[in-house]
């Protein structure tokens, strides 16, 4: 089966071709970086005019690099959510145009599912069940995975998302828009506990949920005490206090989740996979717990349509095709 992939929630036109859930034939990514750096962060309405110049363009491309033609097509993808809404309707029009001219099945796919499946694209042997660590711009989730279409969210956020920690974060510290790969740069020349951050609910008792909004209000504080008392900020030392706060709260839960469950795999995935140290922290706890660790190379880690494509393609053939009349859903939980 071949099947189309659009993905267009945030601020990266995508889109792709596969062959059934795990082979990508491309994956095509236009990225709005630029643009959205000069204001500091995503603004919504200019996401969705860029996705409307790009996407139509992209789809060309796609076809181009496969050498397939729109008739080879028997499944289209695309993100209904969760994500900015006028972003998501122009992917969600535009797969909506090719599944009607080519008369072939339509599915609207949640965007964090697709982060989780990333993993199937990166690695043939992987199969459910599995604990995933699944960590976004806008998302953190927790969540034991018993079937390609079966997922239980045993933790999320109570407030903001690790990769929005990274995002304020990095604009407190004066660098702006994308936060995580800038403070990780940063973080790299810190040295470990020069400045230390609370950890919040730690404990096992504390359950699977997380809370990183007084991390960030920490940072912020810590700032202003120093700005206040003239005393020195050590930027790269606040990146490294901050960064290993996150780090040592989500390897943590993972571990007490991967204990309560007895599951011996674990799967990372989301933009904040990208996180070098985060990587090898989860990696180290693993090893040392005889659990698998898997982890998908970085552009699959932040968004794309590939990993769209896979999710697509495991709903279709577990529960068949969306509704046409489906719509996009801005908050759309997992
Ligand atoms: O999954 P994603 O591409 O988009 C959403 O679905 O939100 O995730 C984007 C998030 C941003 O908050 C970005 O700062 C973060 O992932 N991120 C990172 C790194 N690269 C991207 N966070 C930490 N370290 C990184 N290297
Ligand atoms: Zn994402």
């Amino acid at each position: 089966m071949i099947s189309l992939a659009i993905e267009s929630s945030c601020d990266e036109t995508s889109v792709a071709i596969l062959e059934d859930g795990r082979k990508v034939l491309c994956n095509l990514i236009s990225t709005q970086i630029a643009t959205h750096a000069l204001y500091g962060g995503v603004v919504p309405e200019i996401a969705s005019r860029k996705h409307l110049e790009a996407v139509n363009r992209i789809l060309a491309m796609a076809f181009e690099e496969t050498g397939l033609t729109p008739k080879n097509i028997d499944l289209v993808s695309v993100t209904r959510g969760p994500g900015l809404i006028g972003a998501l309707l122009v992917g969600i029009s535009a797969a909506k145009a090719m599944s009607f001219v080519l008369d072939v099945p339509i599915v609207g796919v949640n965007h964090m599912e697709g982060h989780i499946c990333a993993n199937y694209l990166a690695h043939p042997d992987l199969e459910p069940p599995f604990i995933a660590l699944v960590v976004s711009g806008g998302h953190t989730y927790l969540c034991r995975v018993d079937g390609y279409t079966n997922y239980e969210v045993l933790g999320s956020t109570r407030d903001d998302a690790a990769g929005e920690s990274f995002d304020k974060v990095s604009r407190v510290l004066g660098m702006g828009y994308p936060g995580g790969p800038k403070v990780q740069k940063l973080a790299m020349e810190g040295r470990p506990g020069a400045v230390d951050f609370p950890r919040a609910m730690m404990k096992k008792e504390d359950g699977y949920d997380f809370s990183f909004s007084g991390l960030k209000t920490a940072v912020i504080n810590y700032c202003h005490h120093q700005d206040q008392k003239g005393l020195p900020i050590n930027k790269a030392d606040v990146a490294r206090g901050f960064q290993d706060a996150v780090i040592d709260v989500l390897t943590q839960k993972s571990i007490h989740l991967l204990e309560d469950t007895g599951l011996k795999t674990l799967c990372l995935s989301g933009g904040v996979a990208a996180n070098g140290p985060l990587r090898e922290s989860l990696e180290r706890a693993c090893q040392s717990m005889g659990v698998d660790f898997y982890v998908p190379p970085l552009d699959l880690c932040t968004d794309n349509a590939a990993m769209i494509g896979s999710a697509g393609y495991y709903h279709y053939i577990n529960r068949g095709p969306s509704d046409p009349a489906f719509t996009a859903d801005p908050n759309l939980g997992l």
